[in-house]
């Protein structure tokens, strides 16, 4: 272990602040680092519609968690948590991050996810200053975003960590600025920070308005499937456990000051993941009426809606040793199992919106 990489195991256990740790990746994030004992884990979170406590069921009892309902926005607070508990990293997710929602109310996405990265920027500076030697070379301010930051691809060629910000939606815009300040206060002011950009994300606990469980529910509920357009715009889908494993590995192994892309290098049009949801689901439950594929419902499509987002993750492949685990069968079919076993967690957010 070379002294400037986080201990992983001994005295010195890690002490993680998750901003968003009841949303859909950081409560995965939060399951993976306590269930495996890699570190101590504080969940900051104001519990937005999308922050659900429930997705943390399995751990809310370890004495490696905590929670705390905070909005990033309340300096004073954040700053307490903070200083009380005395994190070796802080672990960036809060934010809005729903796309449609940004360009029907783009607001709160410029509170959070600009101005509350600002102030949590602001927040790590004051704190890291005060560390000791030690601790401080140990510090890590880790931010997680989206590969949607570089805009949209055509037919062919991927993002890498080179590839200029041309973001076309506000929730990519306020990420896109987020990074801008996140890589700003590593230059100007030397915060040890790491940025990461991944592509879209699947697996339990999503929230049911996002594409793939929306879909699963819909079928289950023999409801119409609605696809924006042609269904023909392609995104690179990375099951969450993945993703989680290679926001670890970025902590305590990444480069202070980089930069990492993450993807799953599955790009599948919309309409072949519906089709694939829906494949599943009727194999699962073969007493259905007619094919799932058949509710597909064409809807107007979104204003602006990028073509294709597709990552090349070499950079993290090649330093830091990770590659995604599941296939993109083998992460739908554990996706669409997960909803029809736990109707317990999504049956009262449908009911609730
Ligand atoms: N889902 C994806 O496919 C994907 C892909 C790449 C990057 N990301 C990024 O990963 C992060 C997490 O995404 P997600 O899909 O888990 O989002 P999510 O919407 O499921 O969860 C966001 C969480 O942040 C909390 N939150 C929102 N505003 C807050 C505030 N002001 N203070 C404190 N907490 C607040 C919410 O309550 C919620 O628990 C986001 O920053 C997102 O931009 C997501």
């Amino acid at each position: 272990m070379s002294s400037e990489t986080i201990p992983k195991t001994g005295i010195l256990k890690p002490r993680v602040l998750i901003t968003g740790g009841a949303g859909f990746i950081g409560s995965t994030l939060t399951r993976y680092l306590v269930s495996h004992e890699l570190a101590e884990v504080l969940n900051i979170d104001k519990l937005t519609y999308a922050g659900n406590l429930t997705s943390l069921r399995e751990v809310a009892e370890e004495t490696s968690y905590q929670f705390q309902k905070l909005d990033i926005l309340d300096t004073p607070a954040v700053s307490k948590v903070i200083t009380d508990f005395r994190p070796t990293a802080i672990m960036h997710l809060a934010a809005e991050s729903h796309v449609d929602r940004s360009i029907e109310s783009p607001s709160g996405f410029i509170q959070t996810n600009i101005l509350g990265t600002y102030h949590l920027l602001q927040i790590a500076m004051k704190y890291w200053g005060g560390l000791d030697t030690r601790a401080k070379r140990i510090f890590r301010f880790h931010h997680i975003s989206t590969d949607e930051v570089y805009g949209s691809l055509g037919d062919s060629g991927l993002f890498t960590e080179k590839t200029a910000y041309d973001p076309h939606s506000p929730y990519a815009a306020s990420k896109a600025s987020s990074d801008h300040l996140v890589r700003s206060w590593h230059h100007t002011y030397g915060l040890p920070t790491l940025i990461t950009n991944c592509t879209n994300n699947y697996g339990p606990y999503q929230f049911p308005e996002k594409l793939i469980p929306l879909v699963i529910l819909n079928a289950l509920e023999r409801k119409p499937l609605p696809i924006y357009g042609t269904g023909k715009n392609v995104r690179d889908w990375l099951y969450v456990d993945d993703h989680v494993k290679a926001l670890w590995r970025v902590l305590t192994d990444g480069q202070v000051g980089e930069t990492y892309n993450i993807g799953g290098n599955m790009e599948r049009s919309n309409l072949e993941v519906a089709t694939t949801a829906c494949d599943i689901l009727d194999t699962l439950r073969p007493t259905f009426q007619g094919k799932s594929r058949d509710l597909i419902t064409f809807v107007s499509d979104r204003p602006g809606h990028d073509l294709r987002y597709a990552t090349d993750s070499t950079r993290i492949k090649q330093d830091l040793n990770w590659e995604p685990e599941e296939s993109f069968d083998s992460g739908m079919h554990k996706t669409v199992k997960w909803y029809l076993d736990n109707d317990w967690w999504w049956a009262p957010i449908r009911s609730a919106t």
